[in-house]
C-alpha cells in the first residue's frame, strides 16, 4: 500500500515537471543509506490479501534438534510473515515436541524418495510440491537466514501477469554472529543490542564472505505450482549435491514457459556454513569420504539429460531502485520495466532509472558455465563394495534382502526396490550383473555392488527360465549369497519378479536359525509341496551359521559342475536326488549338515502357477484376502510378457518415464 502510494506520489511530482526536486531526492536516496536502514527492525506480520508462500526444504538425519543452524534459520523464516508456511521433507518423523515448538505453520512431509544414505531426490520433491496449494513455492537449503526483503520481492513478483521462476544466490557466512530473539522476532548482537537491517545488508556486501565453492547456494521461487518449471523430465538429481540449479535455470529458459529472472540483489539471504558441517555432525567419520560420488553423480546426470550448458547468458535482474522494483536486461542498458498489469512509464522516468541503475552496484547470480562437450565429469565411482555396504544396509538382526539383476530387468528391479521402500524395508541390497546396470542403479540411489565374476553378456531379452543365459545368471546368485553368509549376514534372496505384499522377515526368522526357508514351485494342489525339483531358488531365506553355509557351499559346488541352472542343484543337494531327504510334506533335512529346508506355505508365498492367481481380475485383492506375503511372477515365458503381466495387474511401482517410484 505504502509503496504504491509513494510511486503514485513520485509520478505526479515528475509529471508536474519538478525535475530538480526529484533528482535531488534520488541523489539522497542513493548516496546515503536510507534512514529506514538505521532503525532497528523486527519481522512483522502483514495484510491478508498477500500471496500465500510455502517454503520447501529438507532436514537430514533422525535427530533434528542437533541441526541448530537449520533450526535457527527456520525460526527466522516463520517470523518473516504470516504468509509463510514451511514444509519439511524428512525421512524420519520428528518428535511431536519438535513440531509443537513451531506450531501449525510447519508441516512435515515424509512421502518423498531418499537414497539409501538418506539423501532426498530433487525430482521427487518437485513432484510433491505440485500437490500443495500455495500461491508461491520457495525451495532452498535449510541453513539459510532470510531477511524481510524476500517477502516484498515475492509480493512484487506475484503481481506479474505471467508465470515466473525467480532465482537468487545466498551469501555464504561460516558463522552468523547474531542471536535470534524468540519473543521479539528480531536478531540481537552479543551485546544484546538489536540488529539493524542496514547492518545485515552491509554484511552481505562483504566479498570476503563469498563462498569459494563452485556451486552457488540458491533460492528458487515460482508461482503456479501446478505448472512444471521446465519442459521434459527431471533426472534423479540428489538434493543439495550440485549441478541441478544450473540445469533447471537452463531448462526453464529454453522451455520459455516461465519468465526466469535473478533477484539476487533484491533478496538478502545468508547461507550458514557448508555441507561439510553437516557431515561432521554425523557420528560416523567414515561417512564423510562417501559423499563425493553424489556430486559426481549429479554432474553425470546433468550431462546426460537436457540441454545443460549449451551457451552462456545472463538472466534479467530484478532490481530495487529508489523503492521501485524493475527488471534490467543483461546489458544493463535496455530496461524492461515491470509495471504490473498494463501501466507504463514516461521517457524521463526511464532516464532517471537508468541513472539509478548505473550507480547501483548490484550483486547477481553466478552460474558456473561449462560447455557440455568440453567438461567431462570424473568417472562415477561408488565408494562401496559388498563388504562396506552390508553394515550400512543390514537391519539389527544382521539381515539383508538381496536381489540380482542385469540391464534388461532394470525397470522391474526399480519397481521391486520402490515396493520395498514403500513397505519400509530399507535393508535391501542389489547385485548388478553388468556395468550398465551398476551405473544406472547408483544414479537411482540404490545400494548396489557389481559381481566381478558375473558372465558379461547377459543384457538381452531372452534370459528366461531354461535358457543358457538363465543358467549362468542363477549360478551367480548362489555364489553371491554364499559370500554374504560368510561375511556374517543373513540373506533373504528375492528375485526382482517377486512382488511383495508384506514384509516376510519376522515370519522367516521365526523358523529358527538352522532352517532354510524357500518358496515351493509346485502348482498341483493335491501333491506335497516338497516334490522333486520344486524348490524355487528365486525366493529363499538363508541364515549365517555353520550348517547353512556348509549346505550352500555344496549347492554352489554342485551347480558349478552341472549343465543345468542352479535350481535343480538346490533341490538335489538339499533334498536329495528324487527327494531322498524329504521329511513330511513340506520339509527336507540334508543329512551331512542337518540343515532343514522348510517349503513355505503356498497360500502365503504363492508361486506364479499356484491357484491361477495371475488370471484373477484383481490379483492384489485375491492375494490380500489370502494374506500373502509375496507373489512370484514366474511360470511365464519371456521378459516382455512378464513385464506386461505385472503392469497390467497393477503390481508395478515404478514410473520409468518420470524415473520415480509411484
Ligand atoms: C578462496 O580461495 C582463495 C584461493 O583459492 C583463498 O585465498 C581464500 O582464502 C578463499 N576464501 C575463502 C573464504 O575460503
Ligand atoms: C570436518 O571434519 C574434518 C575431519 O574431522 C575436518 O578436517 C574439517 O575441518 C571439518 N569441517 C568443518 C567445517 O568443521
Ligand atoms: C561407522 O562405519 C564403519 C564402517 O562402515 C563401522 O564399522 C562403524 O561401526 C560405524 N561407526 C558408527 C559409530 O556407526
Ligand atoms: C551377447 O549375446 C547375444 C545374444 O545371444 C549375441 O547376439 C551377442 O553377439 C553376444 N555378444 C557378445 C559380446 O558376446
Ligand atoms: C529379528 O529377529 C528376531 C528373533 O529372531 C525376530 O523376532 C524379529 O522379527 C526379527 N526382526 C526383523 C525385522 O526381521
Ligand atoms: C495333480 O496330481 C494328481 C496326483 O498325482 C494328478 O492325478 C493330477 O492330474 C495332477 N493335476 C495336475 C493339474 O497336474
Ligand atoms: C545331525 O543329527 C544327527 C542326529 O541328531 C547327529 O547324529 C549328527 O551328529 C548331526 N550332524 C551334525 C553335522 O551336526
Amino acid at each position: 500500500m505504502k509503496l504504491k502510494g509513494l510511486r503514485a506520489g513520485l509520478l505526479s511530482v515528475w509529471l508536474s515537471g519538478f525535475l530538480l526536486i526529484a533528482l535531488s531526492f534520488y541523489g539522497t536516496q542513493l548516496l546515503s543509506p536510507s534512514s529506514s536502514l538505521n532503525v532497528p527492525f523486527r519481522y512483522s506480520s502483514d495484510s491478508i490479501t498477500a500471496p500465500r508462500i510455502t517454503i520447501f526444504t529438507t532436514l537430514y538425519g533422525s535427530s533434528f534438534e542437533e541441526n541448530t543452524q537449520a533450526l535457527l534459520a527456520i525460526r527466522s523464516w516463520l517470523a518473516l510473515s504470516s504468509q509463510i508456511t514451511i514444509v519439511l521433507f524428512t525421512q524420519h518423523n520428528p518428535s511431536s515436541s519438535f513440531t509443537d515448538k513451531f506450531g501449525s505453520r510447519l508441516l512435515i512431509d515424509s512421502t518423498i524418495d531418499f537414497t539409501f544414505l538418506g539423501t532426498p531426490f530433487l525430482h521427487s520433491m518437485l513432484a510433491r510440491i505440485e500437490a500443495y496449494k500455495s500461491d508461491i513455492a520457495v525451495l532452498m537449503d535449510p541453513e539459510t537466514v532470510l531477511l524481510p526483503d524476500l517477502i516484498s520481492a515475492l509480493n512484487h513478483a506475484h503481481e506479474l501477469d505471467r508465470d515466473w521462476l525467480l532465482v537468487s544466490s545466498s551469501v555464504y557466512i561460516p558463522r552468523f554472529p547474531f542471536h535470534w530473539d524468540e519473543s521479539g522476532h528480531f536478531w540481537r548482537q552479543d551485546s544484546g543490542k538489536r540488529v539493524r537491517f542496514g547492518e545485515l545488508q552491509k554484511m552481505m556486501s562483504l566479498r570476503s564472505w563469498q563462498s569459494n565453492s563452485s556451486e552457488c547456494k540458491m533460492i528458487m521461487a515460482w508461482n503456479n505450482l501446478e505448472l512444471p518449471l521446465h519442459c521434459g523430465v527431471l533426472p534423479p538429481f540428489l538434493y543439495q549435491r550440485g549441478t541441478y540449479n544450473q540445469w533447471i535455470v537452463n531448462e526453464a529458459m529454453s522451455c520459455k514457459r516461465r519468465f526466469v529472472f535473478d533477484a539476487t540483489s533484491t533478496i538478502s539471504s545468508f547461507f550458514l556454513g557448508n555441507a561439510e558441517n553437516m557431515y561432521n555432525r554425523s557420528d560416523n567419520v567414515s561417512e564423510l569420504k562417501t559423499r563425493n560420488w553424489e556430486y559426481i553423480g549429479n554432474s553425470h546426470l546433468g550431462q546426460l539429460y537436457g540441454s545443460l550448458l549449451s551457451k552462456s547468458y545472463t538472466l534479467p535482474k530484478l532490481l530495487k531502485c529508489n523503492k521501485r522494483y524493475m527488471f534490467v536486461s543483461a546489458s544493463d542498458r535496455s530496461i524492461d520495466l515491470s509495471i504490473p498489469k498494463g501501466k507504463s512509464l514516461g521517457f524521463r522516468t526511464r532516464e532517471k532509472i537508468s541513472a539509478c541503475i548505473s550507480r547501483t552496484k548490484s550483486r547477481s547470480l553466478k552460474l558456473v558455465l561449462v560447455q557440455k562437450d568440453k567438461a567431462v565429469p570424473p568417472p562415477l565411482k561408488f565408494p562401496f563394495d559388498v563388504e562396506s555396504l552390508l553394515p550400512l544396509v543390514a537391519d539389527k538382526n544382521r539381515t539383508i534382502v538381496l536381489s540380482i539383476a542385469g540391464y534388461s530387468y532394470k525397470d522391474m528391479l526399480m519397481s521391486w526396490a520402490c515396493r520395498l521402500r514403500r513397505l519400509e524395508v530399507p535393508n535391501f541390497l542389489v547385485c548388478a550383473l553388468d556395468d550398465e546396470t551398476y551405473r544406472f542403479l547408483i544414479l537411482q540411489g540404490l545400494p548396489v555392488f557389481i559381481d566381478p565374476y558375473a558372465p558379461k553378456n547377459i543384457s538381452f531379452n531372452d534370459c528366461h527360465f531354461g535358457s543358457k543365459c538363465f543358467q549362468r545368471v542363477t549360478k551367480v546368485k548362489s555364489r553371491t549369497v554364499l559370500k554374504i553368509l560368510k561375511l556374517g549376514y543373513n540373506v533373504l534372496l528375492s528375485d526382482v519378479d517377486v512382488y511383495w505384499f508384506r514384509n516376510p522377515l519376522p515370519l522367516l526368522h521365526s523358523f529358527g536359525p538352522s532352517v532354510l526357508a524357500a518358496q515351493s514351485d509346485e502348482y498341483n494342489l493335491t501333491v506335497p509341496i516338497n516334490r522333486p525339483r520344486r524348490l524355487n531358488s528365486g525366493f529363499y531365506f538363508a541364515q549365517s551359521n555353520g550348517p547353512t553355509i556348509a549346505a550352500i557351499e555344496k549347492v554352489v559346488k554342485h551347480a558349478a559342475t552341472s549343465g543345468l541352472s542352479e535350481q535343480p542343484s538346490f533341490y538335489d543337494t538339499l533334498c536329495g536326488e528324487g527327494g531322498a531327504y524329504r521329511l513330511g510334506d513340506d520339509k527336507c533335512v540334508e543329512p551331512e549338515t542337518n540343515l532343514t529346508v522348510q517349503f513355505l506355505d503356498r497360500e502365503l508365498f504363492p508361486n506364479g502357477a499356484y491357484g491361477d492367481l495371475w488370471l484373477k481380475n484383481d490379483v492384489r485383492a485375491e492375494c490380500e484376502k489370502k494374506h500373502c506375503f509375496v507373489l512370484h511372477n514366474n511360470w511365464i515365458s519371456g521378459r516382455l510378457k512378464k513385464l506386461e503381466r505385472q503392469m497390467m495387474k497393477g503390481l508395478w511401482q515404478y514410473d520409468a518415464s518420470m524415473r520415480m517410484c509411484v
